[in-house]
């Protein structure tokens, strides 16, 4: 118990660190919050730094979702400790207690955890996610269609006989998804709307 809960604490605190504010704040002195979509995520610093400080903050918050995990996988054989690092690290980019609490829509740093512990449902959802973005434009909606088809890809590997996945893994993808629903859903009435902003266009 006393494992799980520095595993949870260190994941929160690592995933506090919000790279879109501290590389917006580094290179322009602005607070990414305050622009475009005011989300502190890859996508954001995409439209208000371009694609350089966008890939770094894409890379460092996927990291977020592989390093705790790692650590986890080294302390402990138990998925619920390792489902525990990853819930923190998301928790803490979305939370941050070190930006008052206001910080992205975890999709990179969901996508370091699903990769690391769902592997090739991550990989299948991914792909389907990817062709949306660049058939659509809409980087909301690829993110929302990895979060859902990931708990769904990993049911359909499981009716494989060669495929097991720890049941609190396919638990922590559900509430993932859930949770991605709900902190794009602004994004999901602009797409009902259709006045989401697309890659490559001006922000409304
Ligand atoms: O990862 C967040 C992305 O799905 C949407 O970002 O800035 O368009 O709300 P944004």
């Amino acid at each position: 118990i006393v494992l799980f809960f520095s595993v949870i604490l260190f994941s929160y605190l690592l995933g506090s660190i919000s790279f879109s504010y501290l590389i917006a704040k580094k290179i322009k002195k602005i607070d990414i919050r305050s622009q475009g979509s005011g989300n502190a995520g890859a996508t954001n610093t995409l439209r208000v730094l371009g694609v350089g400080p966008a890939v770094t903050v894409l890379l460092l918050d996927v990291a977020k979702g592989v390093l705790p995990i790692v650590v986890a996988m080294l302390l402990s054989d138990e998925p619920l400790v390792h489902v525990a690092a990853g819930l923190g690290a998301i928790i803490g980019h979305n939370w941050p207690v070190y930006f008052g609490f206001r910080g992205g829509k975890g999709v990179a740093t969901s996508i370091g955890v699903m990769a690391t512990l769902l592997l090739l449902p991550a990989l299948a959802s991914g792909i389907i996610a990817i062709g949306s973005i660049v058939m659509t434009r809409y980087v909301s909606l690829g993110s929302l269609l990895f979060a859902i088809l990931t708990p769904i890809a990993a049911l359909l590997f499981m009716i494989m006989p060669s495929f097991t996945y720890p049941l609190e893994y396919i638990f922590l993808s559900i509430f993932l998804a859930i949770m991605s629903v709900w902190r794009h859903r602004t994004n999901v009435s602009r797409l009902l709307s259709g006045t989401e902003s697309k890659l490559g266009k001006k922000h409304a």
